[in-house]
């Protein structure tokens, strides 16, 4: 059987490549997709989920707006990196029929996992506004909740987990380091997989996947408009951050993940955004700062974009 997914989601070029491989994979059935702020604002982040499912011809996806800003700090976006679209400046439209859900996404997060409880997997590829607000909403939600697995942070675990906003913080934490403290203190359990793995050089797409890309079908060559001016901005090697998360539910032995004790600096003047992980061996569980996860610190990254383009392409 198809395993329950519900996808959180600020669309972002490497979150409409997520999205892409989870509709395209049979063994996971989107129950649904909440919207943040974060890569761009919540109606564009909105947009963007309902353009590429367009694309898809998945309409019978439900998208459900959430969150404009985050609970704590003023609004940062990464147009920058993703484009002022937030999808590389695509020619994308979203079919006229296509329209978001009249629910917000935290309250469709609570009624969802009391329609399925302990049976979804919550997948989140943005900042975490949106899980914070429906776990401060009702205090049952993270009990019917099975696993959360989080493209955030960065760890200090590989050689590769340093911030890519300030030298130690993740985009996704950094902007709403409160929401993720809320998420990463509740008592489910949590999945992270950071910059500690995406930013391993064997994961990150190269010239020859880029040619590959923009040589296949239609969904490829979206991916190749979609990636090439961040692409060739980068200096040729770019990470695909969020599919990590997707492609794990679909081939989780080619990852590697450990438990430590983690919480996030929300005060700091230059740590702010940060987690800071107790990786100290000799000290008691019980003297352990922060709260237990479970956090990727190996992938194996030619496995990852193999999966990624057979799931996909
Ligand atoms: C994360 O930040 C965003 O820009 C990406 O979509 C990804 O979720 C990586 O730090
Ligand atoms: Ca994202």
């Amino acid at each position: 059987m198809a395993r329950n997914i519900v996808i959180d989601t600020d669309p972002g070029i490497d979150d409409a490549v997520a999205i892409m491989a989870s509709a395209l994979n049979n063994d996971l059935n989107i129950l649904g997709i909440s919207v943040v702020a974060g890569n761009v604002d919540v109606d564009k982040a909105t947009s963007n989920t309902l353009r590429i499912l367009g694309f898809l011809e998945k309409k019978d996806i439900p998208v459900y707006k959430g969150a404009h800003r985050p609970l704590l700090g003023e609004r940062i976006d990464a147009s920058d990196i993703h484009g002022d679209d937030g999808l590389g400046n695509i020619d994308l439209k979203i079919p006229r029929d296509l329209k978001p859900m009249e629910t917000s996404a935290p309250q469709f997060l609570i009624n969802i996992a009391k329609e399925y409880p302990k049976d979804i997997t919550l997948v989140t590829l943005g900042p975490l506004t949106n899980l914070a607000v429906a776990i401060l909403m009702d205090s049952e939600f993270i009990d019917n909740i099975n696993s959360i697995v989080s493209m955030a942070g960065a760890y200090g675990l590989t050689p590769y987990g340093k911030g890519n906003i300030t030298p130690k913080a993740e985009f996704n934490v950094y902007t709403d380091p409160l929401a993720a403290k809320i998420v990463f203190s509740s008592e489910t359990e949590k999945y992270l997989i950071g910059l500690d793995i995406t930013q391993k050089p064997d994961a990150l797409l190269n010239e020859d996947d880029m040619n590959m890309l923009r040589d296949s079908g239609k969904n490829g060559k979206l991916i190749h408009n979609m990636l090439k001016t961040l692409f060739y901005a980068s200096g040729g090697a770019v990470p695909l951050h969020d599919p990590h998360t997707i492609i794990y539910l679909i081939k989780p032995e080619i990852y590697k993940f450990r438990r430590y004790f983690i919480d996030v600096e929300i005060y700091g003047e230059n740590t702010y955004g940060e987690i800071v992980v107790d990786d100290r061996e000799k000290v008691p569980e019980w003297l352990k700062q922060g709260f237990p996860s479970y956090i990727c610190i190996d992938v194996d990254g030619e496995e990852f974009k193999k999966e990624l383009f057979n799931t996909i392409l």
